[in-house]
């Protein structure tokens, strides 16, 4: 009997100890023909990737780092709302498993109170002559309970785990089930856009001053609301009403 999705699509899972990068593999399996719906999950990573080059720290037995193949019939510019969709997924998987409640910081940073406990990196290879994707990877990092080894320094204020105590073992299984249901659910149906009401209420940063990284500088604005495509939709620093589709952006301390 094979592992489905919620929509019935058929998983096929791949679990290691450790590994490079589970994006990387996945890239590589999909571009070797992996068909949707296939999913690497590693217990750590030594070459974790985060978004804008940086590096994902991914230390063993502490976390849940996966990755999905995805081969959605979505334009290119709907990139967007897979990454929004796939954010909401892994809020609603931490609630129903936890009771959890977390909060999400533009475009797909989530957070515990003032914490980062996941991170999400979409990647994409489109085809160029009909605009649509050849295939999608949605690699998931959560920071589950504290790693054995202390935290690298510039890490120290801005991460944080699920839990503080020692959660049970079955916890993690669970939490990593239902990653992979809720984002199948939401991303392989990018036509029900209900998921983006549910965005907005998990968003921390609607309403707030924010700074916006572009052209090497960090500007104020104000983040207005959320669009139908997923962008921030923001008053900049000259009152003109805009929307990002991607970027870097920070909360303003006041
Ligand atoms: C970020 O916060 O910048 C995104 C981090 C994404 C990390 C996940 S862990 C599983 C998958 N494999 C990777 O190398 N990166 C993603």
């Amino acid at each position: 009997q094979p592992w489905l999705s919620p929509t019935n699509q058929e998983l096929e899972l791949i679990v290691y100890k450790t590994i490079g990068s589970t994006n990387q593999e996945a890239k590589k399996l999909a571009l070797e023909g992996a068909k949707t719906g296939t999913v690497i999950i590693a217990e750590e990573q030594t070459q974790g990737r985060g978004r804008m080059g940086r590096s994902f720290y991914s230390p063993p037995k502490s976390g849940v780092y996966l990755s999905l193949v995805l081969r959605p019939e979505v334009a290119a510019q709907d990139a967007v709302l897979l990454t929004t969709g796939a954010s909401v997924g892994v809020c609603r998987a931490i609630k129903k498993v936890t009771g959890i409640e977390t909060q999400i910081k533009w475009v797909n940073d989530i957070y515990r109170g003032d914490r980062k406990i996941v991170g999400i990196l979409t990647e994409a290879v489109t085809n160029f002559e009909n605009g649509q994707f050849e295939f999608v990877i949605i690699g998931i990092g959560l920071n589950f309970k504290q790693p054995e080894a202390a935290l690298p320094k510039e890490l120290e204020d801005i991460v944080g785990t699920l839990f503080n105590e020692k959660p049970d073992a079955l916890t993690r299984n669970r939490l990593a089930a239902e990653m992979i249901n809720e984002v199948l659910s939401i991303c392989e149906d990018l036509t029900n856009r209900d998921f983006l009401a549910e965005y907005k209420t998990h968003s921390m940063v609607l309403g707030k001053q924010i700074k916006v990284f572009r052209n090497n500088e960090w500007e104020v604005a104000t983040a207005l609301d959320i669009s139908d495509e997923g962008g921030l939709m923001i008053k900049n620093q000259f009152g003109q009403i805009e929307t990002l589709n991607t970027g870097e952006i920070s909360i303003r301390k006041l």
